[in-house]
């Protein structure tokens, strides 16, 4: 069959639209679909069952091996959105592994990504919508069939997990040669044993029935019941098959029973809950694995129509029509279908109220309409096999039937195999019929592959004791650095492995053991940005947690709701048998004498059949009760009506509900026509509706409801206690869902129930409701049980936080962490670890290390052998472990993007002015960027710009190095890395994990930070190569003595070339040099335009930064970022990436008030949001609806005034509402910061902020935003009458609310002086209060 070049159009015939799939190209141009086509030639296979596998099971070639290895490596790194690189160099891996050894280890996230991929590939499985919810168990390693049974025995209780069925796949060994497979050989994990009789008729399931005889050859025995367990066979490589019985209590059984018919459940019928698929071969990536079991949970057709009903299969129907009384004589009663959908309602009703996941086939296929849905919009196609889509029974009244289907096959995928038993190599036992296995008999090339194979898992096995997971956040590296650290330390004896937060999947976290955190803080004690993912899933999982929390309390206070209602339930019941009987006797009354209308006859005897079959003894009253109750007086007097009911309060001073309902009294029925029949109806309602005022209101509307939907109402009763009882399993499900969602547990429940309790609408239905509402009592007091506790409860876990203590919010990101680990149950190691920026951040994480190390063995049994740590700290890169050789040129946008992990994207720079008048020594520079069409941003939002170092500083550095490969050249660094094998220790030349493949300048100018002052380890690195003994002792104080450092780093703040010229006798090689530096960051802007004024560009105002070192005495230094776009040339490109600032966004609402504070070129972002206004104003006719824009500006002096003009212009169109400027250094102006024009404004703030609404902006230095925070806060106090304690609040909530937004720069020259004032207090005093240089 030859594909359509184009896509294939399919159409739903009950909506009428259609789709076009073109994934089917991806099947159809695989060159490696070597399985044949289902549908050759002109004939349509369609109904075929086996779709052929790759039809031998001999190795794959190796050229296939390969094709599928990059078919799926191409798509996972597609996913990972890495660069291609990555995938490069994977692949290359990859081709090396399999040209040398015939096949490759798949990593496990890629084994798990093919695992999921192949059930999303399952064209036949309508339940792939949880297709990305699977669970991996990688047992890969094994060797013994013992290890398998294991494995499996994990794999079942896993998924069964009392019922809550979880989808996981078990991988074992993938195969190596056709006789060496490993095989689970039951076609499903669980089934029932088939025996055949000698008259030929079968116990059992017919369809194991060969399987059966293969596992009593094997010497199994059976009980010879239906419902006999088969055991587990099993081979290894090298042994088996082996039986296994399962042990009782991992296999979950249902007992079938029926919400109708008692005497369905003597019929004695049961199915396991876990379907468990485990004949099938998973073929992933070019390998295969023939043992890959895998399991989802049932569709109820599945059991209720095939394994149940189907002829050849236990063949139930025609005895569960004779149970329902049916004709089986004649075909066209429906018999069939009728007892198929009994059987099925028994299968669901079944399921749910044992709590074991089931899916009826409606709701499967309406999920799977979205799956498709889902898949069209993401593949562009869906391989779906019609067929076997389209559920066993009602299939027009699925959605999917009126689907049209396109089938096809996808790699990676799961195939049909030979049955195990089928090639395996028997030997016979003449005498006893049992069998043996023949010796397998291996090349010694088969051997060996297969050993080498299971040795390398074993190994890896052996090597991965408990998992450790590092976790890390970083904004400027640092956190990663140091993860990957104590990654490599924690690996000596953990199986450890590093993630990136925002990569890292937090499903998984329930299921790590030891978790481990190295996090800094940006902003203002915020996440870095790959941090926030993370932190926002924790926060979501504390908030389900609080609920749980509350819910122990909330729970108790449910559950005794609950019990109260069905108390009150009861005492309905009664009272509508009460109600019943009374108003038989007065219609049966009134029937006499209004026997003449129709239609009402009707009616009333629909009633009193209906309450003939409720009639029962419990309601007792008396006539005197009768007559008590006819006091008006006591009928005013509330009603306690279980007393009345039971009849057991008969003294109380009580109204008597049945009063009203009594028709002698107020009306006589002889006396009146229908609508007088009706009135009475209605007032005795309305008298009713008084006597149940002590009952909660929902009850007592219910059961108005029933009354006044009228007698005429009764018929539609019958049918909907039909629905009702079909219903009933739906609604369970429902209450289960909901008390699993314990979050929304309490209103949820109680809703669920209210919702039954609406349903009532006579005593039989009360009666079913009350079994019902009992069953949701158990669900939850199971749901109190288990939800105590707590998510993380298994993880220990110890955060490392990386922060600087010139910040207020020190560490807070990492603190923050350690708060929510330790409230979702986590056990804490150490207490958080503080790695100060400003002291000994370095030193922090070495003791920390240090610590935590031998704090985890202990917690895990594990053999501390803390002494490696020293070894492994003091253990350097030397001239002997570095060397470069020539390599690949890469482009640089590329290497960026790679090295930072980062979409660079490339924007041409159009203008560049400098926005100070010419008489000031400082610049402050618009930039204005070509952005094109691709590049998306809100105003707010940040650039990176990626920068190079000064020529001057680079040169400088290489005429210091010795140097032995051409400067130009491109090279990549490698290192002698010692491996631990099973020959021992084994050194090889491996890539520098980070360092970019490019020439030496290259690095230096782009890569590589070479003016931030050198830390500890780094001058200590440098003293291992200084020649001079003074120059080597003052370097290893620096490197040991923190105050010694500190100062001089304060004071000299030296870039590299300037240490390098500090001590002469240093000339380190380059290859070790560039292994110790770090890498050279992008510098955050804020864009200052607005997308809808300047659309395709992006400007930024950025104030460039000089200085000079030493007290204003030293050499000048030039900020490498402001400095090196000080000089770019217009036309020419820039690198750069956008990150969204959701936290500094404007407000949805545009009639809020705005008040913007940005001193200096805190100024940028406001200049976006005003021309964001200005273009809203423009579109909408006017500034008139818009809210108000208030700007606080600061500078030094007048001509430092950003952005002047442009604001003016602002202000006559009433786009900005009022522009305060504070100058701090204007001769003859009195010293003014934005601070001081906010306390002036104090009034109009609150209420722009208090009662308005509005929204607060601070933007630029760190310290000006603490000032301003100050200031505001007093403005609250001062303005509100506030304490400081509310006032805090207030802004608390402000944040909260996101009315009071931060964008803060970090340290700037100010903060930075401040810091060199303290370390020098002698040097004078220093303007420290303003906001950013301008
Ligand atoms: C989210 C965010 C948004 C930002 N938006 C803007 C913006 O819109 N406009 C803008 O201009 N900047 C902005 N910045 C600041 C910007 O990212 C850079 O920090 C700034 O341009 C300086 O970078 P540089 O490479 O030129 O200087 P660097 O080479 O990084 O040098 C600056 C460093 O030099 C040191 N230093 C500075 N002054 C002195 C001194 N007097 N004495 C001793 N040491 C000193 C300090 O350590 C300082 O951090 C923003 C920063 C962030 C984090
Ligand atoms: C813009 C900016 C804001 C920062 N805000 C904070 C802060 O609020 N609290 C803090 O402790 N450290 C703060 N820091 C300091 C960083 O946490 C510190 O530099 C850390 O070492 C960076 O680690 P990283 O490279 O892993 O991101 C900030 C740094 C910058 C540049």
């Amino acid at each position: 069959m030859h594909p359509p070049a184009i896509g294939v159009t399919l159409n739903n015939y009950e909506t009428g639209q259609s789709t076009t799939d073109r994934l089917h190209m991806a099947a159809a141009s695989s060159s490696l679909q070597s399985q044949a086509p289902v549908c050759p030639g002109q004939i349509c296979l369609g109904s075929v069952m086996a779709i052929p596998g790759r039809g031998t099971s001999e190795p794959r070639p190796l050229e296939q091996v390969l094709g599928q290895a990059r078919k799926l490596l191409e798509q996972y790194y597609a996913t990972l959105k890495q660069g291609s690189d990555s995938f490069d160099d994977r692949f290359k891996q990859v081709e090396l592994e399999v040209c040398t050894t015939g096949t490759y280890i798949l990593t496990k996230s890629e084994l798990l990504f093919g695992a999921k991929l192949a059930w999303r590939n399952s064209a036949r499985c309508i339940g792939r919508i949880q297709w990305n919810k699977l669970h991996l168990f990688d047992c890969r390693h094994v060797t013994t069939c013992q290890e398998m049974f294991d494995a499996l025995c994990t794999h079942i209780q896993f998924s069964t997990n009392n019922g809550n069925i979880r989808s996981a796949i078990t991988v074992f060994p993938p195969r190596t040669s056709s006789r060496s497979d490993f095989r689970v050989w039951n076609p499903q994990l669980l089934s029932y044993a088939g025996y055949k009789n000698a008259d030929g008729s079968i116990i059992g399931d017919p369809i194991n029935v060969e399987f059966t005889e293969v596992c009593t050859k094997l010497g199994w025995q059976g009980e010879g019941t239906q419902w006999d367990i088969l055991p587990l066979i099993l081979s290894s490589a090298t042994e088996g098959p082996k039986y296994y019985e399962l042990p009782t209590e991992l296999v979950l059984q249902v007992h079938l029973t029926h919400p109708s018919y008692d005497w369905f459940e003597k019929l004695g019928i049961r199915w396991y809950g876990l379907p468990a698929v485990s004949g099938m071969l998973f073929d992933c990536g070019g390998v295969e694995f023939p043992a890959a079991p895998f399991n989802g949970w049932y569709m109820s057709t599945e059991i209720g129509c095939r394994d149940l009903c189907d002829p050849q299969r236990y063949n139930m129907l025609e005895t569960v029509a004779v149970g329902m009384g049916m004709d089986t004589s004649t075909s066209v009663n429906l018999w069939k279908d009728k007892a198929l959908v009994e059987v099925n309602i028994a299968v669901i009703h079944s399921f749910q109220k044992q709590g074991v996941t089931v899916v009826d086939h409606h709701t499967a296929s309406s999920n799977f309409m979205k799956h498709m849905e889902n898949e069209q919009r993401l593949r562009g196609g869906c391989p779906a096999d019609w067929v076997w889509i389209v559920p066993p029974m009602s299939g027009s009244i699925t959605p999917v039937f009126h689907q049209e289907m396109a089938m096809y096959h996808l790699k990676p995928s799961f195939d049909y195999q030979a049955s195990a038993w089928k090639t395996h190599p028997w030997k016979e036992h003449a005498q006893s019929g049992k069998v043996s296995v023949k010796c397998k008999k291996f090349h010694f090339k088969q051997i060996a592959r297969a050993v080498c194979l299971t040795t390398r898992f074993y190994r890896a096995a052996l090597l991965r004791r408990i998992k450790a997971t590092v976790l890390y956040a970083t904004e400027t590296g640092k956190s990663e650095t140091y993860a990957k650290r104590l990654t490599e330390i924690f690996n000596h004896s953990f199986n450890a492995t590093v993630y990136c937060m925002d990569e890292f999947d937090i499903e998984q976290l329930p299921h790590e053991s030891l978790l481990l955190i190295v996090a800094s803080t940006f902003g203002n004690g915020d996440a870095p940005e790959n941090g926030e993912k993370f932190a926002h899933s924790l926060e979501a999982m504390k908030s389900n947690q609080v609920v749980i929390d509350a819910s122990e309390d909330k729970l108790e206070y449910v559950a005794e709701k609950t019990s109260s209602i069905i108390e009150l339930i009861s005492e309905m019941d009664e009272a509508v048998n009460y109600r019943n009987k009374a108003e038989n006797e007065q219609l049966n009354g009134e029937l006499v004498t209004e026997e003449t209308t129709p239609g009402d006859n009707v009616s009333i005897d629909n009633v009193s059949n209906e309450n003939h079959d409720n009639e029962s003894n419990e309601v007792a009253i008396t006539d005197s009760e009768v007559q008590n109750s006819v006091s008006g007086e006591e009928a005013s007097c509330g009603a306690d009506y279980a007393g009345l009911c039971s009849g057991e309060d008969k003294d109380s001073p009580v109204p008597r509900e049945h009063d009203v309902t009594t028709p002698t009294d107020e009306v006589s029925p002889q006396k009146h026509g229908t609508d007088e029949l009706k009135g009475v109806v209605k007032n005795s309602q309305a008298a009713k509706k008084n006597s149940f005022s002590n009952l909660p209101s929902y009850i007592v509307d219910s059961l108005t409801d029933v009354q006044e939907e009228g007698e005429t109402e009764e018929n539609k009763l019958n049918g909907r206690l039909f629905e009702m009882g079909t219903n009933e399993a739906t609604l369970l499900d429902e209450t289960m869902n909901t008390t699993n969602r314990i979050s929304e547990s309490e209103d949820h429940t109680v809703s669920s129930i209210l919702s039954i309790i609406s349903e009532v609408k006579d005593a039989g239905s009360v009666k079913r409701q009350l079994k019902h509402i009992n069953a949701i009592k158990s669900c939850i007091m199971e749901n109190v049980a288990q939800m105590t506790g707590k998510p993380l409860q298994h993880i220990r876990y110890s955060v490392f936080a990386l922060g600087s203590s010139v910040y207020p919010n020190f560490c807070a990101f990492g603190h923050y962490m350690d708060h929510l680990l330790a409230r979702l149950g986590g056990k804490r190691l150490l207490k958080v670890a503080e790695g100060d920026e400003m002291k000994g951040q370095r030193r922090a994480f070495r003791k920390w290390v240090a610590d935590v190390f031998p704090a985890a063995c202990e917690a895990f049994n594990v053999e501390d052998d803390s002494q490696f740590i020293k070894e492994t700290f003091s253990s350097k890169l030397s001239m002997d472990t570095v060397r470069f050789v020539k390599a690949k040129q890469h482009q640089l946008d590329h290497a960026l993007s790679k090295y930072h992990n980062k979409k660079v994207s490339i924007c041409q720079l159009l203008r560049k002015t400098n926005l100070h008048s010419s008489d000031t020594s400082r610049s402050t520079l618009l930039l204005e960027l070509d952005a094109g069409q691709e590049i998306q941003y809100q105003p707010g939002d940040h650039v990176g710009v990626f920068p190079c170092n000064r020529k001057e500083i680079v040169d400088g550095v290489l005429s210091r190095l010795t140097i032995r490969v051409d400067l130009d050249v491109p090279v990549q660094v490698q290192v002698l890395k010692a491996n631990n094998t099973s020959n021992g220790v084994v050194k090889t030349w491996e890539p520098h994990d980070t360092v970019p493949s490019c020439s030496l300048r290259t690095l230096l100018t782009w890569f590589l930070d070479i003016t931030t002052p050198l830390a500890p380890i780094q001058l200590e690195n440098l003293a291992s190569v200084a020649t001079d003994p003074e120059e080597q002792r003052r370097l290893l104080q620096l490197a040991t003595n923190p105050s010694a450092y500190e100062e001089w780093r304060n004071w000299k703040f030296p870039h590299l070339l300037e240490v390098l010229t500090e001590f002469p006798s240093v000339r380190p090689t380059a290859s070790l040099l560039v292994t110790h530096l770090n890498p050279l960051q992008p510098r955050f802007y804020s864009i200052s335009s607005s997308p809808e004024v300047h659309p395709g560009q992006i400007h930024l105002t950025v104030a460039v930064v000089n200085y000079k070192t030493q007290g204003g005495k030293g050499p000048t230094h030039y900020g490498v970022c402001s400095n090196f776009l000080q000089d770019f040339p217009p036309g020419q490109n820039i690198h750069l990436f956008v990150r969204s600032a959701h936290n500094f966004s404007l407000p949805l609402s545009r009639t809020l008030p705005i008040i913007m504070v940005g001193p200096g070129t805190g100024i940028a972002p406001f200049r976006g949001f005003w021309q964001h206004k200005m273009a809203h104003a423009q579109a909408s006719g006017g500034v008139g609806t818009l809210g108000h824009m208030w700007l606080f500006f600061g500078c030094q002096r007048r001509t430092m005034d950003l952005y002047h003009e442009e604001k003016e212009i602002m202000t006559s169109r009433g786009v900005l509402d009022k522009v305060f400027l504070a100058l701090s250094r204007e001769p003859s102006v009195p010293k003014t910061y934005v601070q001081d024009l906010l306390i002036q404004e104090a009034a109009a703030v609150y209420h722009k902020m208090v009662v308005e609404g509005g929204h607060f902006y601070v933007c630029g230095d760190c310290t000006m935003a603490q000032d301003v925070h100050q200031t505001l806060q007093r403005i609250l106090m001062e303005q509100g009458n506030m304490t400081q304690s509310q006032a805090e609040g207030i802004i608390h909530s402000l944040k909260e609310e996101k009315r009071y937004h931060e964008d803060i720069f970090g340290i700037t020259l100010h903060t930075t002086a401040r810091i060199q004032m303290a370390a020098h207090a002698d040097d004078g005093p220093h303007d420290v209060r303003g906001g950013v240089a301008a």
